[in-house]
């Protein structure tokens, strides 16, 4: 991926990050979300490096506490603390006590009496981890909680576009697919919408939430009409496991009418980038020649990942936890 233009805070001076926890892009303003991707800019540097760390999290301990499946997001969390020298532990669901019936708020204080420094939350309830963040004494990060947000998958998709079209403010981002259950697309409207993108969301009628035209510019059902000018085109997952029912008439229909080809990116700028979250399904949302095509930026997502949660625990520990 192209270089990024110099940006403030390569010399890796941050001034001290006001937040203590990151629950949802809604609570950023303005500088602290551009303060992480600044910061993130560093931490792309380090993971080229052959050393790939930096002893900012020496001594501290983040628990991965993840109530819902994850590959890429556990283990983006998992590397970015190990590189900057944290003990990371992982604990699965499926080998807590949460499997025997104990409550968020028990497993919060019992996770809280080994006193790590930040915990890593995922959770299938909306409002779950901003909940548990007011049970401990320590930082909290939302790595998905239901429906609700996703802030560092946003942060990451920013950073992606930034690095790939030099700036985000004055472009427009397409974003397609499960809005309605997704909370990528609700992360990513908060955020491009405070960075003045113009965002777009391109979905059918059942698959789009109450009051959407709030949070995106622009809101469309016909897929080529909402991809006609796109300098991105963010594709997302059907989450069947979020729809209550059916929402689609069927798989087939849905690709046929919102599925990502080739003729249908030619309603895009010839220079649009594509963009999928991940996990894929292929031959759903998107047609694996596009996924794995020239224009898919999908694997650059997954190293800004890293840099991305780097940044983040770099930002909200050593400020808060000096000792
Ligand atoms: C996303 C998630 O979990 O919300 N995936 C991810 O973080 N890698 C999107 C999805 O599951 O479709």
């Amino acid at each position: 991926m192209p270089q990024q233009t110099s940006q403030a805070g390569q010399s890796g001076d941050f001034p001290p990050f006001a937040q203590r926890h990151l629950i949802s892009i809604a609570d950023l303003q303005q500088h602290e979300i551009v303060d992480l991707l600044d910061r993130a800019e560093r931490m792309i540097a380090i993971s080229r490096q052959e050393r790939k760390s930096l002893p900012t999290l020496t001594g501290k301990t983040q628990i991965n506490l993840f109530f819902e499946p994850s590959t890429r997001t556990q283990s983006s969390f998992e590397i970015a603390g190990k590189r900057l020298g944290a003990l990371v532990v992982n604990m699965s669901v499926k080998t807590s006590s949460v499997s025997k019936g104990e409550t968020l708020v028990d497993t919060a204080a019992t996770l809280n009496a080994m006193r790590p420094d930040v915990l890593v939350v995922r959770h299938s309830a909306a409002g779950a981890v901003e909940l548990l963040s007011q049970k401990v004494g320590c930082s909290v990060i939302n790595a998905g909680d239901g429906a609700h947000e996703h802030p560092t998958q946003a942060l990451l998709d920013a950073l992606t576009i930034r690095n790939h079209k030099g700036r985000l403010a004055g472009l427009t981002v397409a974003i397609c697919g499960d809005i309605a259950n997704s909370r990528v697309a609700r992360s990513n409207l908060l955020l491009l919408g405070a960075l003045n993108v113009r965002t777009r969301v391109v979905a059918p009628r059942t698959l789009l939430p109450a009051g959407i035209e709030n949070l995106a510019t622009e809101v469309f059902t016909d897929m080529e009409e909402g991809l006609k000018g796109a300098d991105v085109v963010m594709m997302l997952r059907l989450q069947h496991e979020r729809a209550n029912g059916k929402m689609i008439p069927s798989v087939r229909e849905y690709y046929r009418f919102y599925g990502l080809d080739e003729a249908r990116l030619a309603h895009a700028r010839p220079d649009a980038i594509v963009m999928h979250p991940g996990p894929m399904n292929r031959g759903v949302e998107i047609d694996p020649a596009i996924a794995d095509g020239p224009r898919s930026v999908i694997t650059d997502q997954v190293e800004m990942g890293v840099a991305v949660r780097m940044a983040v625990l770099d930002a909200l520990l050593p400020a808060r936890n000096q000792p």
